[in-house]
């Protein structure tokens, strides 16, 4: 682990208190911050300082997200930051983090919402320090931001699923819900940030294996709930085995929410999310929690490791203003709901990332 303190460790990666009390076989997720209170329970409200940088800052940011340059005429969705309930959200100082992860690596591994999360977080820190030299280095999937001075890498993995996609000598493409073999491609990294929702509902020509295997069994079809959480208790199991928590921290970006039916938000005559520009008016969205997110959570209240929960389903389901919708990739043939303008959302879902990580 080389040459930093105890101190240090302790500090960045003391457990929440909750899991110190109900110890090994806590089946309560992490989802805590400062003295307790619930982050995510809360509202959005307008605030004029915000967003929390100018993505014109931000020289390397995906087309995708770069909403305002693609031409989306309204603002408002910028100014718009999450207050809990309870207490406060610290305000997040890109500098302060970098000295924190100094000589440590961070990886996020998912779908392109880990994507969206990752390029959000590159573009707060890069212009929480504009000075500071960067580096952007792509290599056998893997994208690697670096800080040289503070020797800081934030990383990112695209592995839609966590689980293993093989292609056998008959060209069959097997989606294995039991093997994690890509785990060798963040096995002791500090920080681990995980995702993966989207792909499981993928069918068609957008679907990209052929069929689902579990032991030596196939299928041709399965329940997509039902293999999205055999897939997850894969990957929970991997991370009981070799996680270590005095080394890294693990964290699960909870589901991310689309809006492509207004009925979601009762709103029966939105037939995606163009056109709107303001949240729904919180807090309690109109439609029932995320199917996908009760599995999430299931599988976290079965495992003996910590894993912190960036609880962003709920919160972020009231932001069916923050997607690209035609500003994306751009065309009115790309209508993009499912990922979000930067800045936006995703720059709140690091600032749980962070509260977290400063949380002593
Ligand atoms: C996540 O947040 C939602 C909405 O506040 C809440 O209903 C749910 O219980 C939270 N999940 C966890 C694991 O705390
Ligand atoms: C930078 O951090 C890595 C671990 O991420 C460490 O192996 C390396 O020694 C550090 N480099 C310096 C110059 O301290
Ligand atoms: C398939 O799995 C079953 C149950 O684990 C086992 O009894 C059987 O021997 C396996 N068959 C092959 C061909 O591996
Ligand atoms: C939107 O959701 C409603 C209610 O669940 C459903 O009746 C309708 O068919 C959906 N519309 C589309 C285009 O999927």
């Amino acid at each position: 682990m080389g040459v930093f303190s105890i101190a240090a460790v302790s500090l960045l990666f003391a457990l929440p208190l909750l899991n110190q009390i109900h110890g090994r076989h806590s089946n309560k997720v992490e989802t805590y911050g400062t003295n307790g209170c619930d982050l995510f329970g809360g509202n959005w409200v307008f605030d004029s300082s915000y967003p929390l940088y100018d993505a014109t800052d931000c020289p390397f940011i995906e087309k995708q997200f770069d909403c305002q340059r693609n031409g989306r005429p309204d603002k408002d969705y910028l100014k718009y930051r999450w207050q809990p309930t309870g207490c406060n959200l610290p305000r997040f100082d890109g500098r302060d983090l970098l000295v924190r992860l100094k000589d440590k690596q961070v990886m996020f591994v998912g779908d392109s919402l880990s994507l969206n999360q990752w390029q959000s977080l590159t573009c707060m820190l890069h212009t929480s320090v504009p000075q500071a030299k960067y580096t952007l280095v792509r290599t056998g999937g893997i994208s690697t931001f670096t800080f040289p001075s503070y020797n800081v890498s934030i990383m990112l993995f695209r592995d839609a699923f966590l689980v293993d996609i093989i292609t056998n000598d008959k060209n069959e493409r097997i989606l294995e819900l039991d093997s994690i073999e890509s785990s060798n491609m963040w096995e002791g990294i500090d920080v681990l940030i995980f995702d993966t929702w989207h792909w499981w509902l993928h069918t068609g020509r957008k679907q990209n294996w052929d069929v689902f295997q579990e032991g030596n069994v196939t299928y041709k079809e399965m329940d997509r709930l039902v293999a999205y959480e055999k897939a997850l208790n894969t990957w929970g199991r991997w991370v009981d085995n070799n996680v270590d928590p005095a080394k890294t921290k693990v964290f699960f970006q909870g589901v991310s929410p689309d809006h492509v039916n207004g009925s979601d938000w009762a709103e029966p005559n939105a037939k995606d999310c163009s056109g709107q520009t303001q949240p729904v008016v919180g807090p309690k969205y109109p439609g029932s929690p995320h199917p996908a997110e009760l599995v999430l959570e299931k599988v976290l209240q079965t495992m003996s490791k910590p894993v912190y929960l960036l609880n962003i389903t709920a919160l972020s389901q009231l932001r069916k203003d923050g997607h690209p919708s035609v500003y994306g990739h751009g065309g009115h043939n790309d209508m993009d709901c499912t990922h979000w303008c930067l800045a936006g959302v995703p720059d709140t879902w690091n600032q749980f990332l962070y509260a977290a990580l400063i949380q002593s």
